[in-house]
């Protein structure tokens, strides 16, 4: 019976990794081994007697009575805290999915790497964060990273077979997110509910505002630099608002490989889950006569100032991505608490990373887990005081 652990079962990915898994036997066809929430405690609990897990593991330590009383008598041990989530990726598991939201899933991903164990990584800041240490574990291991991101997922299908050395350009793909038809200067007054209002896909609320601003495809042009170790100029965003293509691979030849399918992130899940075979999912087939048009722009880099800061840090390499990630995510709670506007979060952004690129080693090798979470911190202190700024001033 294959083992599996999840990481972040009680968010968006996690429930979805939860639903494949149920429809194809749960805990009669897998053994989970352990499970990983944040604050639901009451869903994670549910999920850990749905799957008859060994563990279920919260954040908070505060939260550990709560989960203990859920569990009581189901034959699941509890735990939380950070350090207990990072010893849960140290139990055996064929195949782990890392879904933790931010730069909290870089920890338990490496371990479960740095264990051998085959990585179904939809946490795509680990790659931002910390991506030459990743690459360097896996390889060190032998361990598998299968990205989970549908647009990475995408590129990972349409090189099956092929040679990288042929690869010309990748092209991801952007919906534009829930403001991409507003105009330029309404942008500014974006309210947090507006951001979220996704045309296409239905996410966690974090990637959805970052879906909306574009840093959501920033991260994950640096992410395509590190997990396919492209030449970051061969790296080309494209908004493609009807997100059926998931992104696109240009070959020496001239052809272009487009992976195509409805907007439903249980394809690359499901992908990642039966990897090397394909297996029936239950996702929308296309109709292509009714879809009819697909259509393409390109991104206005005024509207998406994300997608020019992100070419910078891919230029840098080293550590600029654990800091563009970290200053990133400082801002967005920013926004989410009410404190900056909506074109702020760029602002903040780019003060932390000129302030940073002054003084400190950014550029450094992204090779010791200690340096990046080093400048992790420092670009979240250096962020929170541009933001503390701009929120004076705003
Ligand atoms: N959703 C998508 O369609 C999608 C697509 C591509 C990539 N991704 C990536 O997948 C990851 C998960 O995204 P999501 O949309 O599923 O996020 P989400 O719905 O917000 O869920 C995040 C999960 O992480 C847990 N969590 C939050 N903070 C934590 C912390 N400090 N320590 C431990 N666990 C914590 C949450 O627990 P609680 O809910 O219990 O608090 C939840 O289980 C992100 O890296 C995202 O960029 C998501």
């Amino acid at each position: 019976m294959r083992s599996l652990s999840i990481f972040g079962v009680t968010g968006s990915i996690g429930e979805q990794t939860v639903d494949l898994i149920c429809r194809a036997g749960g805990a009669q066809a897998f053994r989970t081994v352990a499970l990983t929430g944040g604050r639901n405690i009451a869903r994670l609990a549910e999920i850990a007697r749905l799957l008859r897990a060994e563990i279920a593991v919260c954040a908070d330590p505060a939260d550990l009575p709560a989960l203990r009383e859920a569990l009581a008598a189901s034959g699941t041990e509890a735990a939380a805290g950070p350090q207990a989530i990072a010893e849960a990726a140290d139990r055996p598991a064929d195949w782990v999915m890392s879904a933790i939201v931010g730069a909290a899933g870089l920890v338990p991903g490496l371990r479960a790497l740095a264990h051998g164990r085959t990585l179904a990584l939809a946490n795509k800041e680990s790659l931002v964060t910390a991506g030459q240490l990743l690459m360097a574990t896996a390889a060190a291991q032998g361990a598998r990273i299968l990205p989970v991101d549908s647009e990475h997922s995408a590129i990972f299908q349409a090189l099956a077979g092929e040679d990288i050395a042929a690869v010309e350009r990748i092209i991801l793909t952007a919906s534009g997110g829930a403001l991409r038809d507003w105009p330029l200067e309404a942008l500014a007054r974006a309210t947090v509910a507006e951001a979220l209002a996704h045309p296409n896909w239905a996410m966690g609320q974090r990637i959805t505002i970052d879906s909306a601003s574009m840093f959501n495809k920033a991260l994950e042009v640096i992410e395509t630099r590190e997990y396919f170790g492209i030449d970051p100029d061969r790296i080309e965003v494209i908004v493609h608002p009807e997100s059926i293509i998931h992104s696109m691979v240009g070959f020496a030849d001239g052809a272009i490989m487009a992976h195509m399918g409805s907007p439903d992130m249980r394809h690359p899940i499901g992908y990642a889950l039966n990897w090397p075979a394909r297996a029936p999912l239950p996702v929308a087939r296309l109709d292509l006569a009714q879809l009819a048009t697909l259509t393409f722009r390109a991104p206005d880099l005024t509207r998406y100032p994300a997608l020019r800061l992100c070419r910078e840090v891919v230029r840098i390499h080293g550590l600029a991505g654990a800091a563009f990630n970290a200053a990133k995510e400082v801002a967005l709670d920013r926004f989410l608490a009410g404190g900056i506007g909506f074109m702020d979060m760029a602002g903040v952004v780019e003060t932390a990373l000129d302030r940073l690129s002054a003084g400190e080693s950014l550029g450094k090798a992204a090779t010791a887990l200690e340096d990046v979470l080093a400048m992790d911190h420092l670009a979240r202190t250096r962020a929170a005081e541009a933001a503390a700024m701009i929120g004076k001033t705003g």
